[in-house]
């Protein structure tokens, strides 16, 4: 796994925007995920400015890494919500282009046949660009998270729900569960981009990066990835 770390979370998500960008012009219609949450904020911002200063629209198809089980589209805090804010809506990306997880299908095995579908349909994953979560996560696969797996429904840890709630407005009874692209799929990525950037992530990146390879920290398992680079800002890194 490369390491990239930056001066300020500015820095650190535009080193990642370029590099996405770059890899994605490698391709001629690549199949991407990205990671809603607190850490793409930025990244989403530059790749909105890049295509609309230069009047190019993104050339990648999208699927979504995960979804909250029993949350609407139309509500902030769903991750599919996020990408409309941040990033469909105002780049004009239409329904064509994407594919997510509805949170409220009555059959969500069928959800996860679908996604897998899609996948296998583009002949794999091209881009995975994945947030960390505190204990480690990737998607919603929680620590102990069977690594093969393609798709999964997941009881979410009490960390996960306690952060999540700040993606919602005002307090809300959460999810418990989530839907997400499993740990075979991100691990069978052409290319790993991981962001993370804050103080409150130094104890993850550490054991992430210097704790032993295994399931108890899914992002730990990157490091076997021939294509992973880890963007981390400053704060992040402090504790390497
Ligand atoms: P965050 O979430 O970007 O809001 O910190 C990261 C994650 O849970 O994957």
């Amino acid at each position: 796994m490369k390491i990239v770390v930056k001066e300020s979370y500015a820095d650190m998500s535009w080193a990642a925007a370029e590099d996405f960008l770059a890899i994605a012009s490698s391709y001629e219609r690549p199949l991407v995920c990205l990671p809603s949450g607190h850490t793409p904020i930025l990244f989403c911002k530059y790749l909105r400015d890049h295509y609309l200063s230069t009047g190019t629209k993104p050339n990648w198809d999208f699927i979504g890494l995960d979804e909250w089980v029993g949350v609407p589209h139309s509500e902030k805090g769903s991750c599919r919500h996020f990408f409309d804010e941040h990033l469909f809506i105002p780049l004009g990306i239409t329904e064509d282009r994407f594919s997510f997880f509805d949170g409220m299908a009555p059959d969500i095995e069928m959800e996860k046949r679908k996604a897998e579908e899609i996948i296998d349909s583009h002949g794999g994953l091209d881009i995975a660009v994945l947030g960390i979560g505190a204990n480690g996560h990737l998607g919603f696969n929680e620590p102990g998270s069977d690594p093969t797996l393609r798709t999964q429904v997941i009881e979410l840890e009490a960390i996960t729900l306690h952060s999540g709630q700040s993606y919602f407005l005002g307090p809300k009874d959460m999810p418990t569960k989530g839907l997400t692209l499993g740990l075979g799929t991100l691990l069978s990525t052409s290319h790993v981009l991981l962001i993370a950037n804050g103080k409150h992530k130094a104890d993850i990146i550490a054991k992430t990066v210097n704790g032993p390879v295994g399931n108890d920290i899914p992002a730990s398992l990157m490091r076997e990835h021939p294509a992973c680079t880890l963007y981390l800002d400053r704060d992040a890194s402090g504790k390497l």
